[in-house]
């Protein structure tokens, strides 16, 4: 049994199938990025059959981005599985992901197929993904609730036709650490070749059981895990990978020292990145990436910490790159100070041209700002790296209210190269705004969550908005960060109005 254990990320693929994550092309290459450098070995890059936008998608990661091996998923039909070559044929390493489900409810309501016939479209499919690619991987979907002499039959055959890393997904999030670890052993010991494949695992959360699941599989001899950063994804997510990633580093005496090659000091700033493009939250007291997990509130834990950080702290906040350090600069920094903290806080090749502009913001931040913390620089490069190409741009923006709670606002939005004038009244400032910006762009949207954060602590923090806003049968995640919360509002509004009208054009 290899003593490596991949780590396959599909926070792009499955992570983006949660409701309301949609990013754009330039989006998820900014995040395929980061996840190399995280250091993943596989990222599934997508869904190229779903739509045009998604195969594009995933040939711009297969050619930008080194390193690391680019898969992308097909049902088991030749369609699907020659535009998933398409998508990845240009990458330095491919891999063709098929997969088909092997459940009795599946085959027989969901694919209306028989059992045989399962087995022959998996047995077709591997077929034609081994002529393209030596790297090809067989999922059986919804594995956990499937025969168990079906499973071998199907793994078998998979095999045979050249599948060189076989997945048992827990697609429904159903089964238990102990049951899992079962199917692992029984699938490894009774199918023939499987000692000569990678088995792995993939994992969703409804009992709230997916990392210990995965944990579990491994223990038992999976030597791939597949999982999202956050654990976001389908319902209530995958495994989360910096879960898996920290348990096998925290806990190297139990799992025999099988740690993958990730570079933990990007755990969070990754965490970050994807919070924010998906506009999907994390939890406060989610575990390693949460704002709490190293927080330590109660007084005789407080008390312990100060006499010894080993009594109530398994891992340090620094080992997941949790930045602690308060500010250095200021605004007599200069410019090499802040290219300096740039480069120190990962963000390094930034062009000149490019570090001038973000200096501008940063000087712009101080003079408002008392203290300008590494997460206040981490905001304005986020904010600077959505996307350009809006197709509304906030060109300015005047509001007032009284104690009476009315407002009333006015907006000037450039739509295609003209600027356009809407006054509205609300009931407070922000709604007064989004009103008088719903005037100028019309499409039914509707506001379906509002949510308001501090970047970092402190009277004159920067304010994190994020919208969520539902237009028709989509749903699209914005955010917005200002020393000023109105301005923070209308930001996130209109980046996720953009955003609807971005990924309409791509997957229309
Ligand atoms: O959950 C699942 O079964 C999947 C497969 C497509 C691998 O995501
Ligand atoms: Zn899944």
């Amino acid at each position: 049994m290899s003593d490596r254990l991949i780590i396959f990320d599909t926070t792009l693929r499955d992570g983006e199938q949660s409701p309301g994550a949609t990013l754009t092309s330039s989006e998820k290459l900014e995040t395929a990025r980061q996840l190399a450098k995280l250091g993943v070995d596989v990222m599934e890059a997508g869904f190229p059959a779903a739509s045009p936008g998604d195969l594009m998608a995933v040939q711009m990661i297969a050619r930008e981005v080194k390193g690391v091996t680019i898969a992308a998923l097909a049902r088991t039909n030749e369609h699907d599985v020659t535009k998933a070559w398409e998508g990845v044929r240009d990458a330095e390493s491919a891999r063709i992901h098929t997969f088909i489900a092997t459940s009795p409810v599946h085959m027989k309501y969901k694919l209306r197929k028989s059992p045989d016939e399962v087995v022959e479209a998996a047995r077709a499919a591997v077929t034609l993904a081994k002529r393209f690619v030596d790297d090809v991987e067989f999922s059986a979907e919804d594995a956990t609730r499937s025969e168990w002499d079906f499973l071998c039959r199907i793994v078998a055959v998979a095999i045979e036709a050249g599948a060189t890393t076989i997945n048992l997904p827990d697609t429904v999030g159903y089964t238990t650490p102990e049951e899992y670890a079962r199917l692992i052993k029984h699938i490894r010991a009774n199918v023939p070749g499987a000692e000569d494949i990678v088995l792995s695992v993939h994992c969703h959360n409804d009992l709230g059981m997916a990392t210990a699941n995965t944990l579990s599989a491994i223990d038992a001899g999976a030597r791939q895990a597949e999982v999202t950063v956050n654990g976001i994804g389908e319902r209530a997510g995958n495994t989360s990978l910096e879960e898996v990633v920290m348990a096998l580093h925290t806990r190297k005496d139990f799992f025999g020292g099988l740690v993958p090659r990730v570079d933990t000091k990007q755990i969070v700033p990754t965490s970050k990145l994807v919070s924010h493009l998906t506009g999907i939250l994390v939890q406060p007291n989610k575990a390693i990436v949460g704002a709490n997990a190293f927080a330590h509130e109660a007084g005789i834990h407080q008390d312990g910490m100060l006499k010894n950080r080993d009594t109530y702290e398994i891992m340090t906040p620094q080992s997941v790159g949790l930045e602690m350090s308060r500010l250095v600069l200021g605004k007599h920094s200069g410019r090499a100070g802040f290219t300096a903290r740039l480069n120190e806080l990962g963000f390094d090749g930034i062009p000149k041209d490019k570090i001038n502009e973000l200096y501008q913001r940063f000087i712009e931040l101080s003079d408002r700002k008392k203290t300008v913390t590494n997460a206040d620089i981490i905001a304005i490069i986020e904010e600077d790296a959505q996307p350009k190409d809006d197709l509304y741009v906030l060109s300015g923006w005047r509001a007032n209210s009284g104690n009476d709670g009315r407002a009333e606002a006015w907006v000037k939005v450039l739509i295609e190269g003209v600027d356009r004038e809407a006054s509205a009244n609300g009931n407070g400032q922000i709604d007064a705004l989004f009103k008088a910006i719903d005037k100028l762009i019309p499409g039914g949207c509707s506001l379906e969550s509002f949510h308001i954060d501090a970047v970092t602590p402190g009277e004159d923090a920067q304010g994190e908005v994020s919208v969520r806003v539902r237009c028709g049968e989509h749903v699209y995640n914005g955010r917005g960060v200002a020393t000023d919360i109105v301005e923070a509002s209308v930001r996130a509004y209109m980046k996720a109005l953009n955003r609807g009208t971005v990924v309409a054009e791509v997957t229309a």
